[in-house]
């Protein structure tokens, strides 16, 4: 009986060190992985961030958005919201941050919008700054503008004449791409039937040709005036082969702006593939003077979106074909 009651005292004290033993055990553990993931805690670019004085949840976001040597950089930075805004942008390329961060330091009145739309278009530096060849390889939507040009042997492939019925000019001095001029006519159809008739004044040119437009515009007004209403030869559009410069018949310059077939242009276009390349609110992204008249086939998804967006095809190039 008492050897039973001795067995089962010890059973008793056996059990309470064991508990004691598991719950320092258990705290043990406990604390070791707390400690642990402070550790690692304070080693995220989270905490850092937090740590700078960042909110949690703008922490979060720059950690996610942007890359190692990004973040050092912004750690090392005063406390700006710049950073998220700009990856905010709807056309932010990440491979331009600093680039743009260089811009909007000199420029501190300029909105996000502008700050991106002139990195990506270049024109953060002046025209005809560090110009590049145009990479013909992208087809109808390669980039000729006062940063890309084309060399002056360039001609484009598959040119078909546009007749008379919907060119001014002789017999063959009208010219696009086939593609271009396919697209061309079933917008002039449509437009036909909507109660206009439209025509092409000017079309494909030569380098060379291109050269005599722009000396004339020279010879009028020097080069800023010639720079504003001409491209230099070699960064003109018109030597792509996909550029028509439209009127409806019997307007000028001067009268097309205002007839119901140039409104009828801006609002159908794209669905046929074109674009208007120098609207009237992009003048200092395009660097060129409103062109009521100057269209470029793009294809339609891409005309469809620039439209769809109010952006150049400067810029969609830049965010989408580059
Ligand atoms: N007028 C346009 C800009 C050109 O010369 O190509
Ligand atoms: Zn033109």
């Amino acid at each position: 009986m008492a050897k039973k009651l001795k067995v089962k005292k010890n059973i008793g004290k056996i059990s309470i060190i064991s508990f004691i033993v598991i719950l320092f055990l258990g705290i043990g553990i406990y604390s070791y992985i707390k400690v642990t993931e402070k550790i690692n805690y304070e080693k995220t670019y989270e905490f850092k961030l937090i740590n700078k004085g960042y909110d949690k949840d703008t922490a979060i976001k720059i950690s996610k958005i942007f890359k190692d040597k990004e973040i050092d950089y912004i750690l090392e930075e005063k406390i700006n919201d710049i950073y998220l805004n700009l990856a905010n942008d709807k056309f932010f390329i990440y491979d331009k941050f600093y680039e743009y961060l260089d811009y909007q330091k000199e420029h501190d009145d300029d909105s996000i919008r502008d700050i991106v739309e002139k990195v990506n278009t270049n024109t953060h530096k002046e025209y005809y700054t560090d110009p590049v060849p145009t990479d013909i390889s992208k087809g109808n939507l390669m980039l000729v503008n006062k940063y890309h040009y084309l060399e002056n042997d360039f001609t484009p492939e598959n040119l078909v004449d546009i007749p008379q019925t919907y060119a001014y000019g002789d017999i063959g001095s009208q010219k696009a791409t086939e593609e271009t001029y396919n697209a061309f006519l079933n917008m002039w159809n449509a437009s036909h039937e909507a109660g206009f008739y439209l025509m092409v004044n000017s079309s494909y040119r030569t380098f060379e040709k291109q050269q005599s437009v722009y000396d004339d515009y020279k010879k009028m007004g020097g080069t800023d005036y010639a720079d504003k209403y001409a491209a230099r030869p070699g960064y003109s559009e018109h030597q792509t082969g996909l550029t028509l410069d439209i009127f409806e018949k019997g307007t000028s310059s001067k009268t097309f702006p205002d007839t119901d077939s140039y409104k009828w242009l801006v609002e159908n276009a794209h669905k046929y593939g074109f674009i208007q390349r120098y609207p009237t609110d992009k003048i200092n992204i395009t660097g060129y003077d409103f062109e009521s008249w100057h269209y470029r086939y793009v294809g339609v998804e891409a005309a469809t979106y620039i439209y769809e967006n109010g952006i150049t095809f400067d810029e969609y190039y830049a965010y989408f074909v580059k």
